[in-house]
């Protein structure tokens, strides 16, 4: 058992995690928490060179490449970077875990989700967050975000809008099914007040 914290961040492209991400971070190290923030894919050395293949590589990748190429970042970064901070009992803070392949892979690329959860539970030796943020916005206003804010769109961001509204139902039915851990936020409302109520959840946790 560890006396860590281990929270994720999730949400399609342009949702606004990795801000959020780090105002909790902060909130949480100003109250004098030890806060490790991280993401996937690369958390780690070997993580960044997993990244830059499965984000910008040129040529296609096979959807079952593709999910194993983020299991394996996951399977890294779990046992060198987040098995490690949570046993000294610091707080996680982590852009996407493997609800983003349930999404992505499972419901964007057309795999069986159960096969692509199945895949990250053996990376993980089944390690589960103890809250999901889930950043919700519609796949157009995402998309408005992230042209204001990119030169070049990666290997996921480039897919049609139909693949962005598969991952934001999957990610819906996924809260559904697990409301006890998952917090769902509308990631329109201003920056804030979705960090308000990121905080007040929080709140009961530590
Ligand atoms: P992210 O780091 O959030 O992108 P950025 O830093 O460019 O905002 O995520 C990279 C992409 O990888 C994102 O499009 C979602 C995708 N992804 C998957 O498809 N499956 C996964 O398991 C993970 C972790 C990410």
């Amino acid at each position: 058992m560890s006396s860590g914290l281990f929270i994720t961040f999730e949400g399609g492209d342009g949702s606004g995690k990795t801000t959020q991400a780090e105002l909790l971070g902060a909130w949480l190290g100003e109250a004098g928490r030890s806060v490790v923030r991280t993401r996937e894919p690369g958390g780690t050395e070997v993580g960044v060179e997993v990244r830059e293949i499965v984000l910008h590589h040129r040529g296609d990748i096979a959807p079952r490449a593709e999910a194993l190429l983020y299991a394996a970042d996951r399977a890294h970064h779990i046992a060198t970077v987040v098995r490690p901070a949570l046993a000294r009992g610091e707080v996680v803070i982590q852009d996407r875990y493997i609800d983003s392949s349930v999404a992505y892979q499972g419901a964007g690329r057309v795999l069986d989700p159960e096969a692509v959860r199945g895949l990250s539970e053996w990376a993980t030796e089944g390690l589960l967050p103890d809250l999901t943020i889930l950043l919700d916005l519609d796949a157009a206003s995402a998309r408005t975000r992230l042209d204001g804010a990119r030169t070049r769109y990666d290997r996921l961001e480039a897919e049609a809008s139909e693949f962005h509204d598969r991952v934001r139902s999957a990610y819906l039915a996924l809260a559904s099914a697990e409301p006890e851990r998952f917090l769902v936020v509308d990631a329109a409302a201003p920056v804030d007040e979705i960090a308000a109520e990121i905080r007040a959840r929080v709140a009961r946790l530590v």
